[in-house]
């Protein structure tokens, strides 16, 4: 069953707020930062709030309550499984606070984020989480309060991240104060008539 956190935009929103302190404006604003005008495709986008600092914002999710919640603000945003679906192609794709949910599946997800997007790609993702918390209580009630549809036991660590997004030829990394972001400059655009990548 899915945490309460998912049932509403509004509860979503107030939970990440005391989670994120006062670094929770900011991790919308370094992405948008990085984004500027290109098309964003914001994958697991949960409620959206990414949307209220970029201009030309996509997004897709398979929660429900969140896609009819987003259309109903004028979002183009698309009910799929990510997991199951082929990633649609976009100037840039988005993955924010989600990697986690596929832990040991999660680089699947890296390599097939880096496949679609055209020009860049933007992962960013907690190192401070309370389901880390050394309070045996205080990480139960983290890890139930975010799971989703998976087993979620596991979190990153900064240096586990860092080493993630180097692997993956990350071309900045910076440190958001609890989430960390990599950004990767695509540097092969596909030939659509050839049907072959080259580099540019
Ligand atoms: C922790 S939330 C992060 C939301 C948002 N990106 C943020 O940073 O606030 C994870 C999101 O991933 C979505 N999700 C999990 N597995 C998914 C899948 N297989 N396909 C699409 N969405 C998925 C959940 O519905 C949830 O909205």
């Amino acid at each position: 069953m899915k945490s309460p956190i998912y049932w509403n935009t509004r509860i979503y929103e107030i939970i990440m707020k005391l989670l994120y302190g006062r670094t929770y404006e900011g991790r919308y604003k370094a992405i948008a930062e990085e984004v500027r005008n290109l098309e964003v495709l914001d994958l697991y986008c949960g409620d959206c709030k990414l949307a209220d600092f970029v201009k030309n914002y996509k997004g897709a999710d398979f929660n429900k309550i969140f896609i009819k919640s987003a259309k109903k603000r004028g979002l183009d945003v698309s009910l799929m499984d990510i997991t199951k679906e082929k990633i649609p192609e976009n100037e840039c794709i988005v993955m924010q606070g989600s990697l986690y949910q596929f832990i040991p599946n999660h680089e699947e997800i890296i390599k097939r984020i880096l496949k679609s997007a055209q020009k860049k790609a933007i992962i960013s993702e907690p190192y401070i989480n309370l389901a880390n918390s050394k309070n045996r209580v205080v990480s139960l009630i983290a890890k139930i309060l975010t799971k989703t549809s998976e087993p979620c036991d596991k979190r990153f660590t900064k240096q586990e991240l860092i080493n993630l997004f180097k692997k993956y030829n990350v071309t900045k990394i910076k440190d958001l104060g609890r989430d960390i972001m990599g950004v990767f400059e695509i540097k092969f655009k596909r030939d659509r008539e050839k049907g072959i990548y080259k580099e540019i």
